[in-house]
């Protein structure tokens, strides 16, 4: 470069290229926070995935042995938070390990203390966004949640489609095959396919790796990545010697099967993922997707509650526009009150035909007895008045009898 053009490049040079350094700095200085569940039926391994995953010994009465230890089991949602730090940038990460389900006989609800959970932080973060005094706001949003499918090899159980149905509109789903070890490679192919299509057949939205359309290398990360899913994983606290290497692994009768060894299972392709991969996009999305969604769906509902009250107070309102909500809502009022007028009207005349029913019966059923009464004394006056006839037709046999005597006993005693 010329003196003359150095000169021209200084006088043009204003300094927003620096800008990008600016917003760099600022970042590491705050550091970095993230959060990743672990959802599954029970047994499945998350707690020893997550112990192993960041490499950190999240339990403390199960750190790294050359033994196997037992794990604790999860009865309830656990946070655990840890600070780490490479290379002079600080990550926060909170790690949460939940109970497994599928224990007991009614499993209907079994996502409810999770979904519940996850609605917990966006509240939360909600909250702390909407405050008048607002700084830095931390984030303990659920970035990720790695779900654990059983390794049946037949494919998703019912819980498991209704359980990330409930959670994918929620978080950023990573489905992961648990207990990889138990496959053979080719198992695990036909596994991850049938997983796969059990997905995208029950409109199941998972985690989907970004388009990096204008880096080749990235899309080709990406790709594999894609290929990948869902993670077939290893998960152990043991560490093994193998060639004189010191490895996480399981040992078998056969071998070892090395959690770390990428011919062996997809752990080290779902970490370096996780961290040092997607994890800013895994924060976008939750931020611009998942979060987005629960803002609305909460705001919707203040709105539609408060909306009324709002609509009165509101200052900056269009006059005409007021009067004519105005004159909706009291058109609706009245509406309203007209049905229920109506539905009173409807009940009362209801009453009053069931009232001239229950008289019209009650008639009947008296005019009945009475008919009844008088045709029985019909009966007896008929009785009487037979039994009066036959006495007195008795009586004129009698009387003719005796008067037929008299006249002979005359006859006989009259001179001849
Ligand atoms: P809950 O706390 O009941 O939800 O269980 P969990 O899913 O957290 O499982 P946990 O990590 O407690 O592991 C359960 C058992 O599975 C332990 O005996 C682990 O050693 C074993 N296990 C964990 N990961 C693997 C794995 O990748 N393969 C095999 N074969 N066993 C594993």
């Amino acid at each position: 470069m010329s003196q003359g053009e150095k000169e021209k490049a200084e006088v043009s040079y204003v300094g927003y290229a620096n800008l990008p350094n600016q917003v760099f700095r600022k970042a590491v200085k705050r550091g970095f926070q993230f959060s990743l569940m672990v959802v599954g039926q029970s047994g499945l391994g998350k707690s020893t995935l997550i112990n192993s995953l960041f490499m950190t010994d999240l339990y403390e009465d199960c750190v790294y042995s050359p033994s196997p230890q037992r794990m604790p089991r999860t009865t309830e949602i656990k946070e655990s938070t840890v600070s780490v730090e490479e290379g002079g940038v600080r990550l926060e990460l909170t790690l949460i390990d939940t109970p497994g389900f599928g224990d007991i006989v009614d499993n209907s609800q079994c996502w409810r203390p999770i979904v519940d959970y996850i609605d917990s932080k966006y509240e939360k973060y909600l909250n702390d966004e909407s405050r008048v005094n607002r700084g830095y706001t931390e984030d303990y949003r659920i970035h990720c949640c790695l779900y654990f499918i059983p390794p049946n090899g037949h494919g998703l159980r019912q819980i498991d489609i209704e359980f990330m149905k409930q959670l994918h509109n929620k978080t950023n789903i990573v489905p992961v095959i648990a207990k990889a070890d138990t496959f053979t490679p080719e198992e695990v192919v036909r596994f991850k396919k049938v997983v796969l299509q059990d997905i995208a057949d029950n409109g199941i939205k998972i985690y989907q790796f970004p388009d990096a359309q204008l880096d080749e290398e990235d899309d080709a990360a990406n790709q594999k990545l894609r290929e990948a899913i869902p993670f077939a994983v290893v998960g152990s606290n043991t560490i093994l010697e193998v060639n004189q290497k010191k490895v996480r692994g399981r040992q078998y009768p056969w071998g070892v099967a090395e959690v770390e060894n990428a011919d062996h299972c997809d752990f080290t392709t779902l970490r370096n993922m996780i961290i040092r991969t997607h994890m800013q996009d895994l924060k976008d999305i939750t931020n611009n997707v998942h979060y987005e969604n629960y803002r609305c769906t909460k705001l919707a509902n203040v709105s539609s509650v408060t909306g009324s009250a709002t609509d009165k107070i509101a200052p900056s309102r269009d006059p005409l526009a007021q009067f004519e909500v105005e004159k909706k809502e009291h058109e609706k009022k009245m509406r309203r009150m007209e049905e229920e007028m109506e539905d009173v009207f409807e009940v009362k005349v209801r009453e009053k035909l069931q009232k001239l029913e229950d008289i019209k019966h009650d008639l009947n059923r008296r005019k009945e007895a009475m008919t009844r009464t008088i045709e029985q004394l019909e009966r007896d006056l008929n009785e009487s008045k037979r039994q009066f006839d036959e006495d007195k037709r008795q009586y004129d046999i009698e009387q003719q009898k005796y008067m037929e005597q008299v006249e002979s006993q005359m006859r006989q005693q009259a001179p001849a």
